[in-house]
């Protein structure tokens, strides 16, 4: 496959429905590293190296030196939000970067002006912009979209977009009719069916014209039968749902570890306070609801209590997020976990990350954006399950339970990258090291 790949010439346009606090600190960051005012931390594939051959061999190249990925220097930056606000603006609202740092980019965050944003208030009744598109059909809408990024695409003259949802939270759905075919979704978007969220509007937008799609926020979006379809179709790569950040992600380190040494949980109690707009978003119970389907599912796929029911059978997990405006972004979360071990005896586990959520999320977008950037000019289409490392409620197949386990999604990830390169895969078998041994055998 490495030698299909094609290279990353020119300049990639990441665009974002949404330049709020992820993604104008994802943007500032860019502009600040370009400038050598900082470091990609958190980037696995800015800092993140992969280990090749056998471990005799010692090679653990570093990852955009191993694939080829676009360079930070030829990323453009655009988006759309229901505020008009320059980047420059919203980060300094967003208060998750210091004004001396954003000061220090200040001319490259003010010339990217927010593109008008499909919004309908019935799916995020806590935002009132009005910076918003008008048409008579979603159709039209969709075609908007697409006419925005044709042109984002010739003034910057990029080679190649990418888009990853940074927007808000919608209300919960589920999956209907509408949103079973190609044919029924495009007739929904000629009758303004309300079950087209307009996140979904960008999302076809994208996958129509063969923009990758990657959704942060824990909306249905692209996860529905009718966009993995057009992606197929559009041989578009596309990937979901919601960063894995904060809490999720300590969820996602701890309970493979505990299971791992097979003790029992009974009860996992996670609680947030943040107070930002994501948020003041969440506040409300049918944004909630959607968040919390994709917090809760975490814990039960990574311990499957049906085949460890003495371990995981009474397992108790319930998640809380409450709105507290004097944290800003500085999110504070707890976690109470009460575990067994030998004989039934029973210890806790409390956590207290003080974590900064835009800051965990940032280097995710940038990942996605690239990675997604590499899975197309690698041929790759529809759902993107080898970038399941980033979510927390990772997309896959039909019929095909998630990986939640971090380190085996880490694995994953990395196969794929040897795959797409033409190395051996790597099993962590380890006995050819013991040439004796395996000859006996
Ligand atoms: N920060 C994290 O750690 C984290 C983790 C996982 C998921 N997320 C999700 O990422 C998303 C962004 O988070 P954030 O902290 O930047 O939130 P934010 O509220 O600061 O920014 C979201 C922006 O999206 C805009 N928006 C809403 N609907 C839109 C639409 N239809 N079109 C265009 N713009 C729209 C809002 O006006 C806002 O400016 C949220 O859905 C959040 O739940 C964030």
């Amino acid at each position: 496959m490495h030698n299909t790949i094609e290279k990353a010439e020119g300049k990639l346009g990441i665009l974002t429905p949404g330049l709020g606090a992820v993604a104008t600190t994802l943007i500032a960051g860019v502009e600040a590293i370009k400038k050598n005012l900082a470091q990609p931390v958190g980037s696995l594939t800015q800092m993140g190296n992969i280990r090749l051959g056998k471990r005799t061999e010692n090679r653990y190249p570093k990852i955009k030196d191993f694939v080829p990925l676009a360079d930070l220097h030829d990323i453009v930056f655009g988006g759309w939000d229901v505020y008009s606000d320059n980047v420059f603006e919203a980060a300094m609202k967003a208060k998750v970067l210091e004004p001396m740092m954003l000061h220090a980019v200040k001319a490259e965050l003010e010339a990217i002006k927010p593109m008008k944003a499909v919004f309908d208030r019935s799916y995020i009744s806590n935002l009132d912009g009005d910076h918003v598109k008008q048409a008579a059909t979603k159709a039209e809408l969709a075609k908007a979209v697409m006419d925005d990024i044709e042109n984002f695409k010739e003034a910057n003259d990029c080679s190649r977009i990418v888009m990853v949802w940074c927007g808000s939270t919608e209300k919960y759905i589920e999956v209907s009719a509408v949103h079973e075919t190609i044919e029924s979704f495009e007739e929904g978007l000629l009758n303004n069916d309300p079950a087209i969220s307009p996140s979904m509007i960008y999302a076809y937008a994208a996958i129509k014209l063969g923009v990758p799609f990657m959704n942060g926020a824990p909306n249905l979006t692209c996860d529905i039968p009718a966009l993995i379809e057009l992606a197929k179709q559009t041989g578009t790569p596309i990937g979901g749902k919601d960063f894995k950040t904060g809490q999720t992600l300590m969820k996602t380190i701890l309970a493979p570890g505990l299971a791992a040494r097979a003790l029992g949980i009974k009860g996992w109690f996670s609680s947030n306070i943040l107070g930002n707009r994501d948020g003041y978003v969440l506040d409300h119970p049918d944004n909630f609801k959607t968040k919390e389907v994709s917090k809760l599912s975490v814990l039960e796929d990574i311990l499957q209590p049906d085949i460890n029911p003495e371990l995981y059978g009474e397992l108790y997990h319930k998640v809380r997020i409450n709105y507290y405006p004097p944290h800003g972004d500085n999110k504070e979360s707890w976690d109470n976990i009460d575990i067994f071990g030998w004989l039934g005896y029973s210890m806790q586990i409390k956590i207290n990350f003080l974590c900064r959520d835009s800051i965990l999320a940032a280097p995710i977008v940038l990942d996605l954006a690239l990675f997604s950037d590499l899975a197309k000019r690698a041929g790759m289409s529809g759902i993107q399950e080898w970038l399941s490392f980033y979510f927390k409620s990772p997309q896959t197949a039909p019929g095909l339970t998630p990986e939640h386990d971090i380190f085996k999604q880490l694995i994953k990830l990395q196969n794929t990258l040897r795959h797409m390169m033409g190395e051996d895969l790597i099993t962590h078998l380890g006995l050819d090291y013991n040439q004796d041994l395996v000859e006996a055998m």
